[in-house]
């Protein structure tokens, strides 16, 4: 089951983007964190038990965006449990469709948006991360 990020959870998400999540996903600041707290398009949600967290962000009334998803312990079926609640909770909340971007070299995370349906829609270089992204989508 998800429930919302608080304030008090930043320090552990900055603590596992620098860890699990490096060379995998963008570290956000505590500043950024912060924010997007405080900004309705965001939708920050973490498992009961701090086994990860997943990260919305609004970009219409039908489509939501998968911003970022990070698990303690990879590999061990939490991100599947994560990403399965968190389309739940995509679909409870109205939305229709969900996007998202991954790098091309992060195949342990493509296999799980595969396995959940999503389909890549096209590819692009990110100059920010100077590197590939794959950009893929699924309906809701
Ligand atoms: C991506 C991530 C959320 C996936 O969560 P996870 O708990 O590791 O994944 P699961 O154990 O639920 O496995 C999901 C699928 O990933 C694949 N997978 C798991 N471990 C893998 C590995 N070591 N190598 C390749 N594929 C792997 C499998 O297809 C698996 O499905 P299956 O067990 O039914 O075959 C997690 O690995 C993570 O936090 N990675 C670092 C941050 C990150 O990359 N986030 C995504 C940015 S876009």
């Amino acid at each position: 089951m998800l429930v919302p990020f608080q304030a008090s959870d930043i320090p552990y998400a900055v603590h596992l983007e620098a860890s699990i999540g490096k060379g995998f996903v963008k570290a956000w600041s505590y500043e950024t964190y912060q924010a997007a707290l405080q900004d309705p398009n965001y939708c920050l949600l973490k498992t009961e038990s701090q086994s990860g967290f997943i990260i919305f962000y609004r970009t219409s009334q039908v489509v939501v965006d998968l911003k970022r998803i990070i698990v303690a312990k990879p590999g061990s079926g939490h991100g599947t449990l994560l990403i399965r609640d968190g389309i739940l909770w995509a679909r409870d909340s109205g939305y229709q469709k969900m996007t998202l971007d991954v790098l091309h070299q992060n195949v342990r995370a493509q296999k799980l948006y595969i396995k959940f349906g999503f389909n890549e829609r096209h590819r692009g270089f990110e100059p920010a991360m100077q590197n590939i992204l794959i950009y893929m989508d699924r309906s809701l």
